[in-house]
């Protein structure tokens, strides 16, 4: 017998590229993420019972990570100042590490990494910890340096991620921090029926992602009109304003296409000066609170001529009207938007870099993990 394909083709199960296939493993991810963690309506985490005293008073929450990571760390920021009377500081390691930092013996530091390893987020850890801050680790990686190095350790329960390009461990950090940020709210005795809608709904998810995967070839064919362009901008507000990060971080990352973020109500501010027929926006904008602020923002995009492709919900009746190109997730609440939008801003950019005949398991100049300055 000759077999035709080789070890790596059968880890990636008949998906083209890892990255794909990790794609498509959100579901299943979501699942891991809350196993064991959902009890009667209520978030537990066993591994924080030595944290429980602290948080009880908290209103001050530091967030450290790089990359992926700190988008993330930004999603959890709107989700826990929005929900409750906490704030959240949520900055880049390479910045954290360089600057005078104010930490006292009493504050939580969480530090977000997939791989567990990127020196800047470590480096933070160790800056944190000799200020006498107590440090939770997020990560994926078991026994990983970060998990060693932290007091406290969540992990993401999402299997290896061998493509370069973080997808799935992001949908795993978004929900893991929404856990947490409800378990801190618990914990202070801010808790109503809101946040129990919201862990039904997060339970809902995995199927609500395995009806989205469902239908890849409209993104697909969405890519392949736009894989010829040179520049991208990327907005959202609110919630949506960390997804606009991550989806252009993501094109950049694979596709080579310069791609820039930015809050929707910054346009104004300078960004909006480039805008024109050669260079397209990519509106994150599901039907929410902000919803009618930043169609404004896409009418102003669209009078320099720009191509819109909006990624908003089903049900966004004015979404044809606004647009070139509408990417549709399930309708939900404003606050479970960055976990659904994110495979659509993944497999937007995979499909891009895919039709262009690059390989997004393998980008140039990326590693997987930064374990350098
Ligand atoms: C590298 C990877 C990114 C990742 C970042 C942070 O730059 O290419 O995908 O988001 O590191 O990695 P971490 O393991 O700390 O989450």
């Amino acid at each position: 017998i000759e077999i035709t394909w080789s070890y790596e083709d059968a880890q990636k199960s008949g998906f083209k590229h890892f990255m794909l296939k990790e794609i498509f493993e959100e579901p299943m991810c979501l699942v891991s993420v809350m196993t064991g963690r959902i009890k009667n309506g209520k978030v537990h985490f066993e591994e924080l019972e030595g944290l429980k005293e602290r948080l009880k008073n908290i209103n001050f929450v530091k967030v450290v990570a790089c990359g992926t990571s700190y988008h993330a760390a930004l999603s959890f920021k709107y989700f826990l100042e929005n929900l409750s009377d906490v704030n959240v500081d949520a900055e880049i390691s390479s910045e954290f590490r360089y600057k005078r930092q104010h930490l006292k013996p009493n504050d939580v530091v969480i530090a977000i990494s997939q791989s567990g390893e990127t020196a800047d987020t470590l480096e933070s850890v160790r800056l944190a910890k000799r200020q006498g801050a107590t440090v939770v680790a997020i990560t994926n990686v078991v026994g990983s340096t970060l998990s060693r190095e932290s007091d406290f350790t969540l992990y993401l329960n999402a299997g290896p991620e061998i493509s370069v390009a973080a997808t799935k461990s992001y949908v795993s950090q978004i929900t893991l921090l929404y856990l947490l940020a409800l378990k801190i709210m618990e914990i202070k005795g801010i808790w109503d029926e809101k946040h129990e809608g919201l862990i039904d709904r997060l339970l809902r998810m995995p199927e609500i992602f395995e009806k989205f995967l469902d239908q890849v070839d409209n993104i697909h064919q969405i890519a392949a009109k736009y894989k010829d362009f040179k520049h991208f901008m990327y907005i959202g507000r609110g919630y949506g304003y960390p997804t606009a990060l991550e989806g252009a971080l993501k094109l950049k990352e694979i596709s080579y296409i310069h791609a820039t973020a930015y809050p929707a109500g910054e346009l104004k501010h300078g960004p909006i000066a480039m805008l024109g027929p050669d260079f397209p926006v990519f509106a994150v904008a599901p039907n929410d609170f902000l919803f009618s602020k930043t169609k404004s923002n896409i009418i102003e995009c669209r009078s320099r001529k720009a191509r819109i492709v909006l990624l908003t919900n089903e049900g966004n009746e004015e979404a044809f009207e606004l647009a070139d190109d509408v990417i549709f997730v399930s309708n939900s609440i404003d606050e479970l938007y960055p976990i659904l939008m994110t495979p659509a801003i993944q497999l937007f950019a995979y499909y891009v870099a895919d039709e262009l005949g690059l390989d997004p398991d393998k980008p140039r100049n990326l590693a997987k993990s930064v374990t350098v300055e």
